[in-house]
């Protein structure tokens, strides 16, 4: 499609509205009616344009400066990441003030269908895009500035798995464009007219087309479990539901309170985010979870499968937290925000450091978030999720061979993104600190036995078998061996998500 005139301003005047003084009226007419977003029950709702205002007037956020993706959460319906390299960095910062921006989706906009765009636009960058721009400040993170390839040893990463556009140091893989709607039309020709506009200044390194499930799978990742529930509220943008963390905009954003590092002040209302391709051997996991099946008595040799799913995440499918509802699933709860965060592993006359009754030590969810584990003590080290899964469906060849298929096109898995301030307390942290690592102490100084690692994200050392225990609620002293990892890692990058000020009046510069 070619990118004309008229579209330009079109764009423009329906996407900035947050930096139009004397916009046209019939700019601010709602252009839509249903939303780019997914929202299924279990996942928390968005606050509303007017509680997303008087939260964050009551901390100086400015929601019209931060990018629409990094609030929300795992509420895509379909969304591009296209990495790019920039080729002209003269033409490309001439054109990304002028032209971008205006299709640059703010936080404001994305709360209301009203206001939302055809397409949200969202753009980050990464050290490498930095340097190629001329910006030469120091972000405050080592993690970011080194790139994710350095980090990749330290992550348990195997980077013969890693897909070779994020390992080729040819590949100069200076930034993403991410593009969500709710058709794909959308998404590719709002990206034909952001590529019209940038007229070669940048080019394709890679791309990743992510979709939510279909029909009743919608919200759930590939292995079947839903997603997107446990993300912390943020003082200044959304109210606090039961269970749930809630931390000070400075863990998400940078330079906002709670931010301890010196940062630049044009980075503020940024955020880093951390990118992985994170591939799902569903078949194999399936199988995995028939063939170990656990043996409490009352349940169906397929319960006991699924209770043994629901042990290794610390949810049933239905996203109902097994804390609360240990032997069986239960989707009334597990549809109910105001219920299913509403845990926090401790029960009357229950001995939080020794049983594993109701929910593993190495549960999924209670890796990466310990909760009463830490004392609910622990503000600092939480990441917003907003990833989507990649790929088709498990075909019924792979389902029929219990194995996933070699053909790179029937890949499956997510697209994992986590915003945060500090990727060092981050998603590094979480990854490397918890999952990864057997012996927690950090987690659980006084317990009666090591956590394990995170049977769905831990890493085995040397891609070989590896014991968790736990698993068994009649025996938790009884290892179950997985002989592989049912999540890849295919390698990934950090970026940074500027605000829109950044945009306009750093980058472009
Ligand atoms: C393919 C890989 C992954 C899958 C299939 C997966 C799946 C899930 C599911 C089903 C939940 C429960 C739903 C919810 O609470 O929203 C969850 C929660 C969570 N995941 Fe993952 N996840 C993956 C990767 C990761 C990674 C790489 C990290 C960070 C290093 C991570 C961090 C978390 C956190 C922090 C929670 C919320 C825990 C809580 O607050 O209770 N996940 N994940």
């Amino acid at each position: 499609m070619k990118f004309t005139h008229f579209s330009l301003l079109a764009a423009f005047a329906l996407q900035s509205v947050y930096s139009v003084p004397n916009l046209p009226s019939d700019a601010l007419k709602p252009r839509r009616t249903s939303s780019i977003l997914i929202n299924p029950p279990a996942q928390p709702p968005l606050p509303s344009v007017q509680e997303a205002a008087s939260a964050s007037a009551s901390v100086g956020l400015n929601l019209t400066n931060i990018q629409g993706d990094i609030l929300i959460g795992m509420k895509k319906n379909k969304e591009l990441f296209f990495f790019f390299s920039i080729v002209d960095p003269t033409s490309f910062k001439a054109q990304l003030g002028a032209d971008i921006l205006p299709f640059i989706t703010s936080t404001t906009q994305v709360l209301d269908v009203s206001t939302q765009p055809e397409t949200l636009v969202n753009i980050a960058f990464s050290q490498k895009g930095l340097t190629e721009l001329g910006i030469t400040d120091n972000l405050g993170d080592t993690l970011f500035a080194a790139g994710q390839l350095n980090d990749a040893s330290n992550l348990g990463d195997t980077t013969s798995d890693w897909v070779s556009e994020f390992i080729d140091p040819n590949n100069l893989l200076h930034g993403v464009l991410l593009l969500a709607s709710d058709a794909t039309d959308n998404i590719n020709s709002t990206l034909s007219q952001i590529q019209n506009a940038l007229n070669g200044s940048i080019s394709e390194v890679y791309s990743i087309q992510g979709q939510a499930r279909p029909g009743d799978q919608q919200g759930h990742e590939h292995f079947g479990f839903m997603d997107g529930i446990s993300n912390p509220a943020i003082a200044g943008f959304s109210t606090q539901l039961p269970g749930q963390a809630l931390v000070a905009p400075g863990i998400i954003l940078v330079g906002e309170g709670g931010d301890g590092t010196a940062r630049p002040s044009w980075a503020t209302d940024g955020s880093f985010l951390a990118f992985r391709q994170l591939e799902q051997r569903v078949p194999e996991f399936t199988k995995f979870l028939i063939d170990n099946a656990l043996s409490e008595p009352n349940l169906t040799a397929d319960q006991n499968a699924e209770l043994l799913g629901a042990r290794m995440m610390g949810r049933w499918k239905s996203g109902a937290p097994i804390d609360l509802t240990p032997l069986a699933d239960d989707p009334v709860l597990a549809a109910d925000p105001q219920q299913n965060n509403n845990f926090n592993y401790s029960h009357p006359g229950f001995n939080i450091t020794t049983d594993q009754s109701h929910c593993p030590f190495s549960a999924h969810v209670r890796k990466t978030n310990p909760r009463l584990d830490l004392n609910n003590a622990n503000f600092t080290n939480h990441i917003i999720r907003a990833g989507i899964p990649y790929g088709p469906e498990v075909t019924d060849a792979e389902a029929a061979s219990n194995t996933s298929s070699t053909d790179p096109s029937l890949e499956r898995g997510l697209a994992f993104v986590a915003y945060q301030s500090s990727i060092g307390t981050g998603f590094a942290f979480l990854q490397q600190k918890w999952a990864n690592n057997a012996n927690d102490k950090n987690c659980a100084s006084s317990y009666s036995l090591p956590q394990g690692q995170d049977p769905i994200i831990g890493i085995a050392p040397e891609d070989g078998p590896r014991s968790v225990g736990g698993l068994d609620p009649l025996d938790p002293t009884r290892d179950i061996t997985m002989n592989q990892d049912f999540v890849i890692s295919r390698g990934g990058e950090y970026f940074f998500s500027p605000s829109l000020s950044a945009i306009q009046n750093t980058l472009s510069a």
